[in-house]
């Protein structure tokens, strides 16, 4: 665990510099628009320790698989995000010395990422080897207005001296993937050019044929007026700069402007890249920096009206929490179905940027309640469109007549995955897709959505379960034999009780999808069963057996569902009672041994509480959390903060609140000694939930927002704001009860501890506890 970040309630501050720490704080300090992203890498060149990092959203390579032991099943590739083109770099010589923070003495060093504003800014004074000081200010942002854009300000002021710079704006497309399997490169250049102030460079990338065009412009101030520069281009393979030098003066700031672009043919015709690309650019520099940093500051503005969450007591969880929503919000904007969120953003390399179970199973919720209703429409369209390769997937996997298993790990609706227990075992995650339209309408009321789109998946998914699972003579029930839960720490096993239940829960709301879609779109439904060649008698009466028939592990005596089959025959130890070097068990102990053991990895059994709250009695939650909560590690990221939910529930209000300490500080202290690899964003969604969903208890049930609140002993309130179906609500939690502020047009009821609530429109009200 580090703790170097200094404590503000809006903005991440580093400062000093400590080169060791570099690779942390270019993840923690990233940028990102949901179009394109970065590491908070450094403009200028460094040779020191550093993993460059320039990523554009839905642009991926299919690096070849590297496994041991082929299985027929496996796919050919796993999806790369693709580190692309860096177009922040400025290089700066100045007399002849490279400015490089790893060959100079740094004096004074500062980074902060204003999350309010949306930018990040670096300061630092150096002094190179012949003496000369040095002091710069960097401020850069990926624009959210402009999401093809990027801009930067770059400061130089000699200290000590007057001298000669040599200033070099670059973008270098001559990049590779850290986590590339074969050492190769990604990228072919096309094109590439350099006049005057604009560079231009077009890359393809290899197999997948994407085509991006990043282009740039300087403008270069010094005393606040513009200066003319005589710029030289300087053309090299998949490289293009423009060189020029200037004199400065001891005292005098140089300023450079650098705007960017980054267009890809996903969204033009490659031909067209480079006039779009210009365009791009011709537009911001008409706005130039201050104005586009206006804007960005705007429309962050509007970002924090809807999904801030204000901690009054506590800076350090303030700023954790703000952090948390801050690289959501950059990370996905729900603008383009054909995107999603991948585990590490536009953060580092580590995940392959692909889309997992956490979109739909964490990062739904998040988006639900914080962002305009098409955004998480559109997470649920992206698996919508891929429904045909999960039904490519189920059937090469051996499924038949239209069974969807949507894989564990995509880019484009294809698998990547190849450990076999994951790629062919942890099929929870179609659970968790169903889920996810389940949760959609409930949020939002959207039932339309079963109808165009919604039906369609969900029979794909229960075709895939019903194939799933087996009858048993020994038991006279239905099994589902060979599985991974959510618990990666077991493989294999027999009748996971968490994948029971959802494949269950599925077929049933399948069948009453069906019965929706039908009494409302009856036309729609009969196209619709005609396409898929629904069988409706059989098939649904297949599902309806299944569901009457599963059978699922459980323990009468302790009044527990079993995470698996014979879980019992486990040596039963406590976490606490581990040895602390130990831990984590995935870095200490064998695989073999961790299988063997009962320690679970993530919520499995619980994650079934999470999301089926309103089918099980309080009672029954305690047991099942009493029990297996203190023999799970969390050694997923993804796993404290269904915890924190269920202690919430269960009045577990400190251990509720250390739950929630593991997720939010998570990247910002490196607890878990990755953070260089890139930020948990998939995890942030489930720090929200903490504090939403567990502390405030807000839930739906029955077309009604639920709040079943408490305030953590360490805070004096909390608030948050919550979209709910048109309504936009403030929710203030304080010692004695709680505030809802309607801030919206029209009245809503809300439930608070249990008392249905009625707020006018404009209107608040106090509810004690
Ligand atoms: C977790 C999975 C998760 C993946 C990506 C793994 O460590 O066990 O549940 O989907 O990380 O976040």
């Amino acid at each position: 665990m580090k703790n170097y970040i200094q404590a503000d309630e809006w903005n991440i501050i580093e400062e000093g510099f400590d080169p060791h720490l570099n690779k942390i704080s270019e993840s923690i300090f990233s940028l990102g628009n949901g179009h394109m992203g970065q590491r908070a890498n450094f403009e200028e060149a460094y040779s020191g320790e550093t993993l460059q990092g320039n990523y554009v959203a839905g642009v991926y390579y299919p690096d070849k698989t590297r496994v041991g032991w082929w299985k027929n099943g496996y796919p050919e590739y796993f999806a790369k995000v693709l580190n692309a083109a860096n177009w922040i770099g400025i290089d700066i010589v100045i007399d002849g010395i490279q400015l490089d923070l790893s060959q100079c003495k740094v004096i004074s060093f500062k980074r902060v990422l204003n999350m309010q504003q949306g930018y990040l800014e670096r300061f630092f004074v150096a002094e190179l080897s012949n003496g000369n000081q040095v002091s710069v200010a960097a401020k850069r942002f990926c624009s959210i207005v402009d999401e093809e854009a990027g801009a930067i300000r770059y400061s130089i002021t000699p200290l000590n001296f007057s001298g000669e710079v040599k200033i070099m704006p670059f973008i270098d497309g001559d990049v590779s993937n850290y986590d590339a399997n074969y050492d190769e490169k990604f990228w072919d250049h096309v094109d590439q050019q350099a006049a005057g102030l604009d560079t231009y460079l077009m890359l393809e990338t290899r197999k997948t044929n994407f085509v991006v065009c990043t282009g740039s412009r300087f403008a270069v101030h010094q005393n606040g007026q513009l200066v003319a520069v005589e710029a030289q281009p300087i053309l090299k393979d998949k490289y293009v700069a423009s060189v020029f030098t200037l004199n400065l003066v001891q005292g005098q700031e140089t300023v450079i402007y650098k705007y960017a672009a980054n267009v890809s043919s996903q969204n033009y015709a490659p031909e067209d890249l480079p006039g779009a690309c210009k365009a791009v650019i011709d537009r911001v520099a008409a706005k130039g920096f201050e104005t586009m940093l206006q804007e960005q500051a705007d429309a962050w503005q509007k970002k924090w009206d809807e999904s801030d969450i204000v901690i009054e007591g506590d800076v350090s969880a303030q700023q954790g929490i703000r952090f948390n929503i801050f690289q959501l919000s950059q990370t996905y904007t729900g603008k383009d179905a054909r995107l999603n969120i991948g585990p590490k953003g536009f953060t580092g390399e580590k995940y392959g940027g692909s889309t997992y179970w956490d979109t739909e199973a964490y990062c739904v919720p998040f988006y639900l309640a914080t962002a305009p209703q098409q955004v998480t429409k559109n997470l649920l369209v992206y698996r919508y469109n891929q429904l045909g390769k999960a039904i490519e997937n189920a059937t090469k996997l051996g499924f038949n007549k239209g069974a969807a298993l949507y894989p564990m790990v995509t880019m484009n609706g294809e698998e990547c995955h190849n450990e076999w227990e994951i790629t062919f075992e942890e099929i929870h995650r179609n659970g968790a897709i169903a889920y996810a339209i389940f949760n959609y309408i409930r949020y939002t009321g959207d039932q339309d959505y079963l109808v165009d789109y919604g039906l369609e998946v969900l029979i794909g998914i229960a075709r895939f379960w019903k194939q799933r699972v087996n009858w048993s003579n020994a038991k006279k029930q239905y099994v589902m034999l060979g599985v991974t839960g959510p618990n990666e720490y077991e493989n294999n096993i027999n009748n996971n009780w968490y994948t029971s239940t959802l494949a269950t829960w599925c077929m049933g709301y399948a069948i009453e999808a069906l019965n929706y879609v039908k009494a409302q779109a009856a036309d729609k439904c009969q196209a619709l069963l005609g396409r898929l060649n629904f069988n409706e008698a059989d098939e649904t009466g297949a599902w309806q057996h299944i569901i009457d028939n599963m059978y699922y592990a459980e323990d009468k005596e302790h009044g527990i569902y079993l995470q698996q089959d014979g879980f019992l025959d486990k040596e039963i130890i406590h976490v606490k009672d581990l040895d602390p070097s130990q831990r984590p068990l995935n870095q200490k102990w064998s695989w073999d041994r961790i299988l063997r053991s009962c320690f679970i990895k993530q919520a499995d059994v619980l994650q079934g509480f999470y999301f089926f709250r309103d089918q099980y009695d309080i009672d029954t939650l305690r047991r099942n959390y009493n029990f297996y909560e203190p023999l799970t590690v969390h050694e997923s990221s993804l796993s404290p903060c269904i915890h924190a939910i269920l202690a919430s529930r269960l009045d577990l209000a400190d251990d509720a609140y250390n739950f929630y300490l593991r997720t939010s500080r998570l990247d910002l202290d490196d607890y878990n000694n990755d953070t260089e690899d890139g930020l948990h964003i998939t995890s942030m969604a489930g720090t929200w939930m903490s504090v939403v969903e567990g502390f405030a208890g807000m839930h739906v049930q029955d077309d009604t927002l639920k709040f079943e609140p408490f305030l953590p002993a360490k805070w004096k309130s909390f608030s948050f704001n919550v979209g709910f179906r048109k309504n936009t609500l403030n929710v203030k939690i304080v010692a004695d009860g709680v505030r809802i502020t309607n801030l919206s047009g029209s009245a809503l009821s809300v439930n608070v501890f249990d008392k249905p609530v009625l707020i006018e429109a404009g209107a608040e009200a106090f509810v004690v506890r």
